[in-house]
């Protein structure tokens, strides 16, 4: 979040326990107004308990929420200028699509004259105008998806709240959706928070990510931050393929530094912060990473499978020593592993073929453990 821009919500030290367990850990998260935020992570990590913290669904074991620079800890769900969406739509089935976007304005004492162009004007947002007067049952998943959404930006609240939103949708429709949802957001100017345990969803929409992984923050920052810095082995395997070589980091004679990875020593780039000795991990991306003829690169293996995927093709290397002695029984860990090159469409690698992976140690990452 860049300092320039206004603080729409804060929690300092915000945390739910339940019983003994912690659902949050003790919570210090700051987001802009009009910032796209999303909360990433594995099931359980706390997304939802902090989301409904924020909506006053649930109330907080400890700490404070602000709002506009303002305690809101224990304001009423309503009073908070709060819209919310989740997964499961929540229509009431006998109401049309017109009473239900209507529903929520009426509940909130708009007077009647007013009624009538706020929710037509929230139907066009979602382009839904057509179907005003259909019943929810009459409706695809993705329509009533978007009429969930308009009944909650009718009353045009400053800070939406969206938990799962597309969990139920097929994939083509996901994707279709989430640039909905990035248009409806650059339209409205409100405040999103959207929680998902997608990561493709999560780089798609995001100002931000926040990731989460049990009960509190594990690394926050731009999508690119989170892919091409990842703080942690966990953030690193969660966002997008990782190749992540675990071994020790050793300094050589000639005063280099390098990676032992079982046998073999793979060097690593200058880095100013770069540890003296211990457990660490190289983390490449495979879009990072070539292939070369054995000698040239800093590992060697064995082509054991090529993927086209259409845009691009991948090729998975086996980095044990090759050649069919090394039963998988008595190979070590560092053999069985493998590692994932992208391919650009002019290179056809071929299953069996023994090759070198290089990449730019500028773009690799070392995380230590
Ligand atoms: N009402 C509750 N009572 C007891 N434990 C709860 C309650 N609600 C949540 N928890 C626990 O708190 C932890 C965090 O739950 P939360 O719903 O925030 O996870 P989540 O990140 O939203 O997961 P998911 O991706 O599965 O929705 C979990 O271990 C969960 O079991
Ligand atoms: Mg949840």
């Amino acid at each position: 979040m860049s300092t320039n821009m206004s603080t729409k919500l804060e929690t300092i030290g915000l945390a739910k326990t339940y019983r003994e367990t912690p659902a949050l850990l003790p919570t210090d998260l700051r987001v802009a107004a009009g910032e796209f935020l999303t909360l990433l992570g594995p099931s359980g990590s706390g997304k939802t308990t902090l989301l409904q913290m924020i909506s006053g669904l649930v109330e907080p074991s400890a700490g404070q929420l602000l709002i506009d620079g303002r305690d809101a800890t224990h304001d009423a769900p309503g009073k908070r200028g709060i819209g919310m969406v989740f997964q499961s739509y929540a229509l009431f089935p006998h109401m049309t699509v017109w009473e239900n976007v209507a529903y929520g304005l009426r509940m909130r004492k708009l007077p009647r004259a007013e009624l009538g162009p706020a929710v037509d004007s929230a139907l066009a947002m979602v382009k839904m105008q057509a179907f005003a007067q259909r019943l929810p049952s009459e409706l695809s998943g993705g329509q009533q998806q978007r009429i969930a959404l308009a009944r909650c930006f009718a009353f045009r609240p400053s800070i939406i709240l969206l938990d799962e939103p597309l969990g139920a949708l097929d994939k083509k429709l996901r994707e279709h959706m989430q640039l909905e949802i990035r248009r409806l957001h650059q339209e409205l100017g409100a405040t999103f928070i959207y929680v998902t345990h997608d990561q493709d969803e999560a780089l798609t929409l995001s100002d931000r990510i926040c990731l989460m992984n049990q009960a509190r923050i594990e690394q926050i920052g731009t999508p690119a931050q989170l892919y091409d810095r990842p703080a942690t082995r966990f953030a690193a395997d969660f966002l997008g393929h990782s190749n992540l070589l675990d071994g020790v980091v050793e300094r050589l004679a000639d005063g280099r530094v390098a990676l032992r990875v079982g046998d073999r020593l793979v060097p690593i780039g200058p880095s100013p912060d770069l540890p003296a000795a211990g457990a660490a991990s190289l983390l490449v991306r495979p879009e990072a990473a070539r292939l070369t003829t054995p000698e040239d690169g800093a590992l060697a293996g064995t082509i054991r499978e090529v993927v086209f995927l259409g845009s691009d093709t991948r090729a998975i290397v086996s980095l044990g020593q090759g050649g069919e002695s090394a039963s998988a029984a008595d190979a070590t860990d560092a053999e069985r592993a493998h590692f994932t090159v992208r391919c650009p469409r002019e290179l056809t690698p071929r299953v069996g073929e023994r090759v070198g992976l290089a990449w730019d140690h500028g773009r690799a990452t070392l995380l230590t453990r």
